[in-house]
């Protein structure tokens, strides 16, 4: 089971987008699509005044988040606009007060993002201008990971299980997987050296002893499949009762060996991505986020230079020991 990265949920097809009253509803629109947060526009009226049974005065905010069950409407810095909203608002809060409604101007569109999950966009080194795409919302990612707790608890009734790690990736990932998998669990933790020379080896191992239990291996991202083939054959030779395999992403079209991912959290286009524990040179990890990053960001980091083609190409190209001339910890996980 897979879901490929949709843009349809969240991005319109130009024919599908509502005719905005005012360019900075669109602009706001484009703002939320960039940041993949679903939105619907102007999708309810709420009355706020009646004269003989009739309604005299209505509201209807200009869009709806359903993620975040909030209403936002959009104002500018004119006076009379603002303080004739600010009423309405009030009314509104008063007659309504389980509906959530915020007025925003256009110099917050940034701040309210740590209202959905987007908080650590302050506290990493990056702009907002910096990322190219955002593949995959907080949102997203939270959605999908209760799915694959859910299934995941589904065939593994009545047995308990071992979630096997591969640090340092998987770090987010694994720990919301966890709590969404409601069968008894215990959780270690691999990590791999690779050498181009002694090729890749185990630089900390399990903890446990996985003869006979049910091993769940779980895994940041699948690219080629050589790191989890070679996991793969490690875990095995243990004997566990069974050894089945969950990636939150899986870049299906670089696989060079066959590997049976029984469960993928998103298919993902080539592109090398960070964020949600996924990193590119230990940076990045605690973006809530998964997204591609522009060139400027691994040239800043000193290797836009590396293989040539764009920065994320040679990020890319980076986690691959083939391509690299000497000894490096090929993303640390
Ligand atoms: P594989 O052996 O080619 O399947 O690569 C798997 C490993 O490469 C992952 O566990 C990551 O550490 C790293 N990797 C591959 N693609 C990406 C990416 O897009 N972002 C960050 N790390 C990646």
């Amino acid at each position: 089971m897979t879901a490929a990265v949709q843009q349809s949920s969240v991005r319109r097809a130009d024919a599908q987008r509502p005719r905005f009253a005012h360019p900075a509803e669109a602009e706001f629109a484009a703002f939320l699509d960039f940041y993949r947060i679903a939105w619907e526009y102007e999708p309810r009226s709420f009355p706020l005044r009646w004269q003989d049974g009739r309604i005299v005065e209505q509201f209807t905010p200009d869009f709806y988040l359903p993620e975040q069950d909030l209403y936002v409407e959009l104002t500018t810095m004119k006076q009379s606009l603002v303080t004739r909203k600010h009423r309405k608002v009030r009314r509104l809060r008063e007659l309504y007060p389980h509906v959530n409604i915020v007025l925003l101007y256009r110099k917050d569109y940034h701040e309210i993002l740590s209202r959905f999950g987007y908080g650590s966009v302050d506290i990493t080194s990056l702009r907002p201008d910096q990322i190219e795409r955002v593949l995959l919302s907080p949102a997203e990612i939270q959605r999908r990971v209760a799915e694959l707790g859910q299934q995941i608890s589904t065939d593994y009734a009545g047995e308990s299980l071992v979630l096997v790690g591969v640090l340092k990736g998987i770090t987010f990932f694994l720990a919301d997987l966890a709590r969404a998998i409601t069968r008894p669990l215990a959780i270690d933790y691999l990590q791999l050296s690779r050498d181009l020379r002694e090729g890749v080896a185990i630089r900390k191992d399990l903890d446990l002893d996985i003869r006979g239990k049910h091993v769940l291996l779980v895994e940041d991202i699948v690219n080629t499949g050589l790191t989890l083939d070679f996991i793969m054959r490690v875990l095995r030779e243990r004997e566990p009762a069974s050894l089945e395999v969950c990636a939150l992403l899986d870049k299906a079209e670089r696989r060079l060996v066959p590997v049976p991912v029984k469960y993928v959290g998103f298919t993902i286009p080539n592109e090398f991505v960070v964020g949600y524990g996924l990193d590119y040179r230990e940076l990045y990890r605690n973006l809530p986020f998964i997204c591609v990053l522009k060139r400027e960001v691994y040239e800043a980091n000193g290797n836009g230079h590396l293989i040539g083609g764009t920065g994320q190409e040679a990020a890319a190209e980076a986690a691959e020991p083939s391509l690299v001339a000497t000894r490096v910890e090929v993303g640390s996980g």
